[in-house]
């Protein structure tokens, strides 16, 4: 019967190519979080069907379609950026199939089906809140760099337009996502003197971005480094090194986060992948696999897409970055934002947090 029938999740993310660590972030935390709350939700066992699109949306939409037709998954999930879920976007509309966005950041995905719901974050959530910092530590003149697609631009005006309300000055300019060389752009920041840098790229480009920042001297040149957290994401942030050390980041999820849950969840993260630190790209994944399960066991294992959706909406739990709900309204995630330094603590370098804003909703849909 119904309630012994395996329900399937499909779960699309770039594991090939150059967001590869997003989609291996996410799929190692969807492993864990099977592995430590079981894989049986209201009845029902889930089942995972991984799928790589390399981070082309075109393949995304082609293997969503096969998934909900072929393997009539009842969930769609995964979504490593943005041009990938709203690629999927009309196809779980037309499938009433919830999409659970577990990393992709622009604002306005939640707004391209009612069958979206999402656990990661939106960048003006990250972003409006180091407006604010900076303005109150004497920041006057800030120049931004952003990866020039949705949560870049997102990220750009967000910011700019706080800051600018404060009474500081912004110039901007965007970078391309495709194979981006940030040495012209750098150049004239260094030219521009501004007192701090704000800086969006995606999760993972953080190296290359930080790599150029010390070849152009920057790092000696007394400009501060804000943004919200992408830049120095908690997968890459040893192998940046010490040139991150004072950067001031707005973020939902550090590795450092000090909570009991946050230490057991990282130590089991990294006893289960070695070598790896788990970034918010891992938590959006394990807590998309937990709003699932709740989902699920609400309607007691009935996959209709519309009860499950229905179910998601005020769904709140504990998550390993803090207090979570999803927005009855939204379908977005209300989380906190924490204010961040990035620190050596004893021979790793760490986002330490040190300030929090409470229960932040998505500023864009906040105000509509
Ligand atoms: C997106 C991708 C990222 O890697 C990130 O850190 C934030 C947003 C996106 O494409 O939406």
């Amino acid at each position: 019967a119904l309630a012994q029938e395996a329900l399937k999740i499909g779960l699309i993310l770039p594991m090939t190519g150059p967001f590869a660590s997003t989609g291996r972030q996410i799929d190692a935390a969807v492993k864990l979080f099977l592995a430590q709350e079981g894989a049986v939700h209201g009845g029902r066992k889930l089942e995972v069907i991984l799928k790589d699109d390399a981070g082309n949306a075109d393949a995304t939409r082609r293997l969503a379609q096969e998934l909900v037709v072929n393997d009539k998954v009842s969930v769609l999930a995964g979504f490593g950026l943005t041009p990938l879920a709203m690629a999927t976007a009309q196809i779980a509309t037309q499938a009433k199939v919830p999409q659970i966005v577990m990393a992709a950041a622009t604002a306005t995905i939640t707004e391209a089906s009612p069958y979206i719901a999402r656990t990661s974050f939106t960048l003006p959530q990250a972003s409006e809140p180091m407006a604010d910092w900076a303005w109150a530590n004497g920041i006057k003149k800030v120049f931004t760099v952003v990866t020039d697609y949705g949560p870049g631009i997102d990220a750009e005006t967000s910011f700019a337009n706080k800051f600018k309300a404060a009474g500081g000055t912004v110039e901007s300019v965007r970078v391309p996502l495709r194979g981006p060389d940030f040495a012209p752009f750098l150049q004239r920041v260094s030219e521009a003197k501004p007192d701090a840098l704000f800086v969006f790229v995606p999760s993972g480009v953080g190296a290359q971005f930080m790599k150029q920042f010390v070849e152009r001297g920057l790092d000696k040149a007394g400009i501060k480094l804000i943004g919200p957290g992408d830049v120095v994401d908690d997968d890459i942030l040893q192998g940046i090194g010490d040139v991150a050390l004072g950067a001031i980041t707005t973020h939902h999820y550090s590795a450092a986060h000090d909570s009991p849950a946050n230490k057991a969840f990282v130590e089991a993260f990294q006893k289960a992948n070695p070598g790896m630190r788990p970034n918010f790209m891992a938590v959006g994944g394990y807590d998309g696999m937990k709003l699932i399960a709740k989902a699920l066991e609400a309607t007691k294992g009935d996959a209709n897409g519309d009860k499950l959706i229905a179910a998601m909406k005020g769904a709140s739990w504990e998550s390993v970055r803090g207090p979570v709900k999803i927005d009855p309204d939204t379908r977005d995630i209300i989380q906190n934002i924490y204010v961040r330094k990035t620190e050596k603590v004893g021979s790793e370098l760490q986002n330490v947090e040190f300030a929090t804003i409470k229960d932040v909703k998505d500023p864009v849909k906040a105000r509509k």
